[in-house]
C-alpha cells in the first residue's frame, strides 16, 4: 500500500488535537519532504477551537492551516473531503464510533487512547478493523517514550531473564489555579471530570504490556473515594475516585500493579515502573517532557547495579507524539507495520475496563476476555 501523498484529516481540536494535528502536517521523509502530507480537513463540534486563539497558540488554527477546510459534521467530512487518513482526538472516553465510521470507508485512522470505553465498542471496532481495508494505529505514545524502548532493548537482550511482577503508576499533576487546570480540566471536557482514573491506564499496560508475550486475564480494584479533592467533588466538578489501584494477573501468574490518580495533589513520577524479572530488575523514575529519565538497572549477568539518565526525543511528550505519528505515516508509505496495532491497543484498555467494574462491585476479581478469545462476549460475567 504505497502511497505518494497522505490526505489527513483530525476530528477533535482540543488542545491534544490541535497539537496532534501539526505534528502530523509537519512531516516528511528523507525522499518525500513536507509535501508528503496534506492537511485537507479538520473537525469540532465546537467552531471557535478552529477559528478562534486557543491555549498554547499564538494565531488561530484557520490561519495556520488557510487551505484546510473546517467541519463542524464529521459524517460530512468523511463523506465530502475525500480523506485517506483521519486523526481521532474527541474525548477519552469517545473515539471508537468516529473510528468504526472511517474504517467502515476504508479510510485509515490513528486514534488516540484508550481507543474504545466499553465492551460492547471493543466488538464493533475489532469486526469493523477485520472488514476494513484501512490501518488502525493505536495513539499509545508512551509505548514511544524513549525510556520505554531502552527498557525494550535491556529485555530484549536477555538482561533481566523473563519479567514476572511488575508495578507501575501515571499520576498526573492537579493543582487548582494552574493554567494547566484552567485548560485542560476547567474547560468543559467532562471525560476528564468524568472518566474513572483506572479506565485511562493505557500509560502504565502498553509498555508493561509490550515486554510480556501473555494478556491480563483477571483483575481486581479498589478506589478510595474522595479525599483530596472533596470540595471539587461537593461542586461536581469531579465524580471520581481521588485514587484506584489494580492488580492485574496473567494465566502463567505474572502481576502487574497500577496505581492512578484521580484529582490527588502531585507533579511526581508521572510514570514510573518497577519490573522483576527471573534474571535481575529495573526501575524508572520519570517524568515526561524535557527532563532526562532515570533509570536504575541490575542484573546476574551485569554487576554492579547501572544507572542511565535517558534523555528525551525532542518534541511533545519527550518526543513520544513525533515518533507516533512517524510510525503510522511510515506504515502508510512504506506498506510495512511500524504502528501499534488495534490487538495492542485493546491490550491495554479492557483490562481497565474490567478493572472499573471490579471497583463498583468492591475489589471482586473479574474474568478478563479479549474479542480474539473464544470466550468473548460483551457483557460482564
Ligand atoms: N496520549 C497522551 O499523552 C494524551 C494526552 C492528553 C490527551 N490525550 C487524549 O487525547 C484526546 C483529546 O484530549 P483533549 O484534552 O484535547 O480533549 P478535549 O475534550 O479538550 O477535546 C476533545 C474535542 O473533541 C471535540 N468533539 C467532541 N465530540 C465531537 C464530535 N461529535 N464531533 C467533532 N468534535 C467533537 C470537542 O468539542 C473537543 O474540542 C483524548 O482522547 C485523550 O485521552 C492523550
Amino acid at each position: 500500500m504505497k502511497s505518494e501523498k497522505i490526505r489527513i484529516g483530525i476530528v477533535g481540536l482540543g488542545h491534544r488535537g490541535r497539537h496532534v494535528f501539526r505534528l502530523a502536517s509537519e512531516h516528511g521523509f528523507s525522499d518525500m519532504k513536507n509535501d508528503f502530507v496534506e492537511p485537507v480537513a479538520a473537525c469540532d463540534i465546537r467552531p471557535e477551537n478552529w477559528n478562534e486563539i486557543r491555549w498554547g497558540l499564538q494565531k488561530p488554527m484557520k490561519e495556520i492551516f488557510p487551505d484546510t477546510v473546517f467541519y463542524s459534521d464529521y459524517d460530512k467530512m468523511l463523506d465530502e473531503a475525500g480523506l485517506d487518513a483521519v486523526i481521532v482526538e474527541t474525548g477519552a472516553d469517545n473515539h471508537a464510533l468516529f473510528c468504526k465510521k472511517a474504517l467502515d470507508k476504508n479510510i485509515h485512522v490513528l486514534s488516540d487512547i484508550p481507543p474504545v470505553a466499553s465492551l460492547v465498542e471493543a466488538d464493533f471496532l475489532w469486526n469493523a478493523h477485520l472488514k476494513s481495508k484501512a490501518v488502525f494505529a493505536t495513539g499509545a505514545n508512551v509505548n514511544e517514550q524513549k525510556f520505554v524502548c531502552t527498557l525494550r532493548d535491556i529485555v530484549d537482550h536477555g538482561f533481566i531473564g523473563k519479567p514476572f511482577c511488575m508495578d507501575a503508576e501515571y499520576i498526573h499533576s492537579v493543582f487548582p489555579g494552574t493554567d494547566e487546570n484552567k485548560y485542560m480540566w476547567e474547560s468543559g471536557a467532562e471525560w476528564r471530570k468524568l472518566l474513572s482514573p483506572i479506565r485511562y491506564c493505557t500509560h502504565s499496560l502498553g509498555p508493561l504490556l509490550s515486554i510480556l508475550d501473555e494478556d491480563l486475564t483477571k483483575v481486581s480494584c479498589f478506589g478510595t473515594g474522595h479525599h483530596a479533592a472533596a470540595e471539587e467533588y461537593q461542586t461536581g466538578m469531579c465524580k471520581k475516585d481521588d485514587m484506584q489501584c489494580a492488580q492485574f494477573q496473567t494465566a502463567s501468574g505474572v502481576v502487574i500493579r497500577v496505581m492512578r490518580n484521580g484529582r490527588t495533589r502531585a507533579k511526581i513520577g508521572h510514570h514510573s515502573f518497577r519490573i522483576f524479572g527471573t534474571e535481575g530488575y529495573i526501575e524508572i523514575i520519570g517524568e515526561r517532557g524535557s527532563l532526562g529519565t532515570t533509570m536504575r538497572w541490575n542484573s546476574t549477568k551485569f554487576r554492579p547495579a547501572e544507572e542511565l539518565i535517558v534523555q528525551p526525543f525532542p518534541n511533545g511528550h519527550g518526543g513520544a507524539d513525533y515518533n507516533l505519528v512517524t510510525n503510522f505515516l511510515q506504515t502508510l508509505h512504506t506498506g510495512e507495520a511500524k504502528h501499534i496495532t488495534l490487538k495492542d491497543g485493546l491490550r491495554m484498555t479492557l483490562p481497565g475496563i474490567y478493572a472499573e467494574e471490579s471497583a463498583n462491585r468492591g475489589g471482586e476479581v473479574m474474568k478478563i476476555s479479549y474479542p480474539w478469545y473464544s470466550d468473548w462476549k460483551v457483557c460482564f460475567d
